[in-house]
């Protein structure tokens, strides 16, 4: 049914600009996601996997095909509590502390200061981040800046995740345990979740992988 549907991609592509030199970064991809997908989006680097992600959260258009949102309405800008995403660059607002960087998109929600001060401790205490509260993105290591981006992300309660290398710079153990603290977040919320993924542990642990080379996307 077309109402569970979250994303429908149908012949999307899109093609980067330099001057006269082109890059067909996504070539006629058609896929559904539904509410409780776990998908992971695995293939080599440069082969299309965050341009996807980014045309999925609605901050880039294709240069050709459809992309619709049919359960989260028309996504126009970024509305946090339908779509949150985990980017591949570190992301953290550089003059808010830790605890501000996981408020901000719930106040630019509708919560209150103090539910959002309360959910966002409730969200480092989940993901074993409290003692980092105070500091500043800069004084926190890669992987560090990674783990508060997820909680950061999660804290809308998002209908939608992605996530673009979001254990990238974990090691394994940390990896592990970040979705295994995901998982159970996410247990009976509905929340589908796409992650786009170089690290075999992690795309063994989504029920789906949709495979990409060239641009090419191959849905299984
Ligand atoms: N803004 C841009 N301008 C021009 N070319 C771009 C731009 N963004 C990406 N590309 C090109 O599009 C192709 C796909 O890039 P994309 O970032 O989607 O790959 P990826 O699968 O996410 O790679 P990685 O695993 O390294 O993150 C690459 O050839 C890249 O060089
Ligand atoms: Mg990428």
């Amino acid at each position: 049914m077309i109402s569970e549907v979250l994303v429908r991609m149908q012949n999307l592509s899109r093609t980067y600009w330099r001057g006269k030199m082109s890059v067909q970064a996504l070539v006629d991809a058609t896929g559904l996601v539904r509410p409780g997908d776990r998908i992971a989006l695995v293939g080599p680097s440069g082969s299309g996997k965050s341009t996807l992600l980014q045309l999925m959260a609605g901050l880039d258009k294709p240069t050709d095909g459809e992309i619709t949102w049919p359960v989260l309405d028309e996504l126009s800008g970024l509305l946090p509590r339908q779509v949150s995403v985990v980017f591949q660059m570190p992301s953290l607002l550089p003059p808010l502390s830790v605890l501000e960087n996981v408020e901000l998109p719930m106040l630019l929600g509708d919560a209150s200061v103090e539910e959002a001060r309360q959910t966002a401790r409730e969200m480092l205490d989940i993901f074993n981040l409290h003692e980092l509260a105070d500091k500043l993105p800069e004084e926190l290591s890669g992987g560090q800046a990674q783990r508060v981006a997820m909680a950061r992300a999660l804290a809308c309660r998002p209908q939608l995740l992605l996530a673009d290398e979001p254990t990238g710079q974990l090691d394994r153990h940390t990896a592990r345990h970040m979705f295994d603290v995901l998982f159970n977040f996410l247990q009976g919320s509905g929340t589908a979740l796409v992650v786009a993924t170089h690290d075999p542990a992690v795309a063994e642990r989504l029920a789906v992988n949709w495979r990409m080379q060239h641009g090419v996307l191959e849905v299984s």
